[in-house]
């Protein structure tokens, strides 16, 4: 299993109160050995749910980070940002992912841990909205769940029962590369499936099992069923990060 030394300065008790799927500090720290964040950076940090990434990301590399997100209210964040000692680095907003406030060329650098799948697998969403926010030279990172290659019926065949509308936006790590590198707007400096990607994703499984029963009753499984039934090992994680030419 791969190692994430930053991570494991975290207690695991606070992950939990505030994780809203697989680990985001370890797929944090994965996307970040390829990317180079420097202190005093401006970081936009999409869809950062309750904001773990937003914190470690002021804590590890001593950027200042817009943690921007729609679920979560922005004022609850700013509680979680004031007892982390942090709320003078780390800014919360609520925007959707197409109406952002942000100056284009704003940013050193964007990243969105388990999320820009749901707003971002379309064909302009990069190049109209996301690319413009980091400046000339800046980095892009993104982790999404995905699959190990592309299916006709955007599936595998083990998971005919399981395929509900958002998973549409699940693909390869060949097809998001494709999906940047085509505008030629980046450089894709890293595009790989993280390696344990399915035992980071079971850790989540069974404490959501645990703790957000009604979850199975509002979509009709749950994560623990949904990665038993990847028997042919076709369900990932994926990392991938850019530079803007
Ligand atoms: C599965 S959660 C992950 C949260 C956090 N990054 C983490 O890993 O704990 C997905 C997040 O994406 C955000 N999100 C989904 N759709 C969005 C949109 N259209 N615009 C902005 N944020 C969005 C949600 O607010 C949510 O907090």
């Amino acid at each position: 299993m791969n190692t994430y030394p930053k991570t494991e300065k975290y207690e695991s008790k606070w992950i939990e109160e505030n994780w809203m799927g697989p680990n985001p500090l370890q797929l944090l720290e994965e996307l970040c050995n390829n990317m180079n964040l420097s202190p005093g950076m401006k970081v936009l940090d999409m869809g950062c749910g309750k904001g773990l990434t937003s914190i470690f990301l002021a804590k590890e590399f001593d950027v200042t980070v817009f943690a921007n997100d729609l679920w979560i209210d922005p004022t609850e964040n700013l509680e979680r940002f004031k007892e982390a000692g942090v709320d003078d680095k780390v800014f919360p907003l609520k925007a959707e992912a197409h109406g952002l406030p942000y100056a284009e060329g704003f940013f050193d650098a964007a990243i969105a841990i388990d999320s820009y799948q749901y707003y971002g697998a379309d064909e302009i969403y990069f190049p109209v909205t996301f690319s413009k926010l980091v400046k000339q030279g800046g980095q892009f990172g993104i982790v999404c769940p995905g699959l190990m290659q592309e299916f006709k019926k955007g599936y595998p065949e083990t998971h005919e029962s399981f395929w509900y509308e958002d998973m549409f936006s699940f693909h390869s790590a060949d097809w998001w590369k494709n999906l940047w590198e085509k505008t030629e707007l980046v450089d894709i400096t890293s595009c790989y499936n993280i390696p344990d990607a399915k035992k980071i994703w079971y850790s989540w499984a069974h404490w959501a099992r645990e703790n957000l029963g009604y979850l199975k009753d509002e979509v009709g499984f749950d994560d623990i069923e949904f990665l038993d039934a990847d028997t042919e090992d076709q369900i990932t994680l994926l990392a991938m990060t850019a530079v803007k030419k």
